[in-house]
């Protein structure tokens, strides 16, 4: 079926160490042997998250979320598991082989077909704009607002016609179904004749591409003034607004340090035509968190233009605040997010034309850090419009609450000293307020996310085990197809204690379990020496893939242990602690012994309850039936006395 092989996931679990996976979005202290810092999935002030080196894994004891470095970029990025391999392998180096599988490979076929149908109808607008007569219009439209051949050529820009049905009885021609027509989000459904008909007519073109330059979506601007003046493609099966940035596939290219972020189509490619290459516009929507990791991947430095407007500006108060509260989460993340203004509140796009491409850079070059931009707003706001005196209530709330905001102390403080002198207070007095207020504020928020985070932890344990066949069960598919299967099975994950240390023992000992001189063949531990059906299983999966390689024996694992539970609880959390408990015994030879010690306790009781079973069938066996089972009790007698003896001798 064309999964990632087994070696490919050993490598990657072997050079992408948790450490500097994690590290990428998380500031790390080490504390004894394993390293802590801030929960990126929740709030927190005081690190409950913690990465264990050694065994390759992640565990959050706040909101719980815990596995290896595969989990945690599905987690961060919002990944499946074959994209999260993909996405280290680039970062790592680790060569993937195109299994032709991301995914669910139905869904995969469907968004192939989509992207088709996407570049397809890019071609058809590109030649509409280009044709003699139908593109008249809008070429004389982009000439009017600079854009000359070679910048529609570059971004790809295109004309649709303004016949009603003209790009889908196109593609309709080529061969494509209506079904395939409507995932591609560019054709409406008619609730009259039920027949979808295009969604964009009579408009400037603009593709917009993912960052590696597949089409993904349209925006199509109005020539005129009619309503609305763009169009954008909704979300769909390629498309989710809210992870991508406009002209991100060419700005990437240019590996600058800064990339400057627009809010218009027009904007930037102006400024791309300017020789601005490091811009990317949003997409018709606020900025989003997801926008801001896609930043941090390719700069150090975001520089924002946010329209003068009240809308603009309401705009960016929005993105500072989730922006600041990103980073608070991500602490890992280092990037510097600077405010841009361009003068007398006009467009990028129109003050470039204005005044060339010199004077913009002087705009760029101006941009406050988003500190700096929030003293300056803090006033801005509070001047009475009818006096024009600041009104020092609203000042301090304003600076509280900006302050508050700030992700560290430095930043904090240069509010502080800024805000000291216009409050007439002494500037330890206004950081002590700032700080009281930003402790009250998290708080509150931290105790409406726990509600939410403790739901979503509940919904994950009592969607676990949704197994059919244990042994078919592969962590490679994506989760998403196992609900849609139609019956699951009653899985027994009870385990006792015994067995659940038998099982941590052997995974403590790793490698050892197999060296170690005093641990024969047979007492290696065997799925029938446990009597749940998920420690069973879970033991299986240990034997199948333990190989000697300790590194990545435990990360392995966790791919299984997240999508179970033993005896209602995670499993990774049950195994985990268990394990450590394991790992304190540094004496391998002691563990060994430990080891022993509980696989003969566990396979006496498994004797005793068969001895017990046989005692209860001799009773009504006949009597050539009662020897053998006389023979067997003698057997089993005689196992048990060596199991005994050997106790006795550890
Ligand atoms: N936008 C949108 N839908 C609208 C208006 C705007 O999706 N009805 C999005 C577009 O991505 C647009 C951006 O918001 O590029 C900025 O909007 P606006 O400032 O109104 O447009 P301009 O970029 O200035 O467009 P133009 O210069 O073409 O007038
Ligand atoms: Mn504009």
């Amino acid at each position: 079926m064309g999964l990632i092989p087994d070696s490919v996931i050993e490598e990657i679990l072997t050079r992408a160490d948790i450490e500097s996976v994690v590290g990428r979005y998380v500031l790390l202290n080490r504390k004894g042997g394993n390293m802590w810092g801030l929960c990126p999935f929740h709030s927190e002030k005081t690190p409950s998250f913690s990465i264990n080196p050694s065994k390759g894994i992640y565990k959050c004891f706040g909101c719980g979320k815990g596995g290896n470095a595969i989990n945690f970029v599905m987690e961060m990025e919002h990944l499946n598991y074959p994209e999260s391999i993909r996405f280290l392998g680039g970062l790592y180096g680790v060569e993937i082989p195109e299994t032709g599988y991301s995914g669910n490979s139905i869904q995969k076929e469907e968004k192939d077909r989509v992207k088709e149908i996407l570049k397809e109808a890019a071609k058809f607008y590109y030649k509409a704009l280009n044709d003699p007569e139908i593109g008249a219009p809008a070429r004389e439209y982009a000439s009017k607002r600079g854009l000359s051949k070679e910048v529609l050529d570059n971004f790809g820009l295109g004309y649709s016609p303004i016949a009603r049905s003209a790009l889908y009885d196109f593609l309709r021609q080529k061969g494509y179904r209506d079904e395939e027509l409507l995932n591609s989000g560019i054709f409406a459904k008619s609730s009259k004749t039920n027949k979808p008909y295009d969604l964009f007519r009579g408009r400037l073109m603009f593709p917009i591409f993912d960052s590696f330059g597949t089409i993904i979506a349209f925006g199509g601007r109005a020539l005129g003034d009619e309503k609305p003046k763009y169009i954008n493609s909704p979300d769909s099966l390629v498309y989710n607004k809210q992870n991508h940035l406009y002209a991100m596939n060419f700005a990437r290219k240019f590996q600058s340090k800064q990339l400057i972020v627009v809010e218009g189509y027009m904007d930037a490619i102006a400024m791309h035509s300017a020789g601005f290459k490091n811009t990317v516009a949003a997409l018709g929507t606020s900025f989003t968190d997801s926008q801001l990791k896609l930043c941090s991947r390719y700069a150090e430095e975001v520089v924002f233009f946010f329209d003068a407007d009240n809308a603009g500006q309401n705009a960016a108060l929005r993105a500072i605040k989730m922006m600041m509260e990103y980073l608070k989460k991500l602490t890992g993340l280092n990037i510097t997010i600077k405010i841009a203004k361009v003068p007398d509140g006009k467009d990028p796009d129109e003050y470039i034309k204005q005044n060339g491409a010199d004077k913009f850079k002087e705009v760029v070059k101006n941009a406050l850090y988003v500190e700096d931009y929030l003293i300056e707003r803090a006033k801005r706001d509070s001047i009475d419009p009818e006096t024009g005196n600041l009104d020092r209530g609203r000042y301090q709330s304003a600076i509280m609450e900006y302050g508050c905001w700030m992700n560290d102390e430095i930043k904090m403080s240069r509010m502080a000293n800024a805000a000291a002198p216009i409050l007439g207070a002494t500037v330890q007095a206004v950081m002590n307020q700032m700080l009281k207020f930003q402790e009250a504020t998290d708080k509150k928020q931290e105790q409406t996310e726990s509600r939410a985070l403790n739901r979503e932890r509940q919904d994950d344990i009592n969607s676990r085990n949704q197994v059919n066949d244990f042994e078919a069960e592969n962590p490679y598919e994506p989760a998403e197809v196992a609900p849609s299967q139609p019956e699951f099975k009653k899985v027994n994950d009870s385990a006792t204690k015994t067995e659940i240390d038998l099982f941590a023992y052997a995974l403590s000992l790793g490698s050892a379990l197999a060296k170690n001189s005093r641990i024969q063949k047979t007492d290696i531990l065997r799925p029938d020496d446990f009597s749940g059906d998920t420690i069973k299983e879970l033991v299986r999966i240990f034997l199948n893939i333990f190989d000697g390689n300790n590194e990545t024996l435990f990360a392995k694992m966790s791919d299984y242990f997240r999508r179970l539970t033993i005896n209602g609880r995670p499993a990774e959390d049950v195994m985990l602690s268990a394990v450590e408990t394991a790992d304190k015994c540094a004496d391998v030879n002691v563990k060994s012994d430990m080891y022993l010690a509980l696989l003969l306790k566990v396979r006496e009781s498994i004797i005793a309850r068969e001895e017990e079973r046989l005692f209860i069938s001799r009773g009504s066996a006949s009597p050539s039936d009662r020897i053998k089972i006389d023979e067997m009790l003698t057997r089993l007698g005689d196992y048990k006395q060596s199991l005994r003896d050997r106790i006795g001798e550890l």
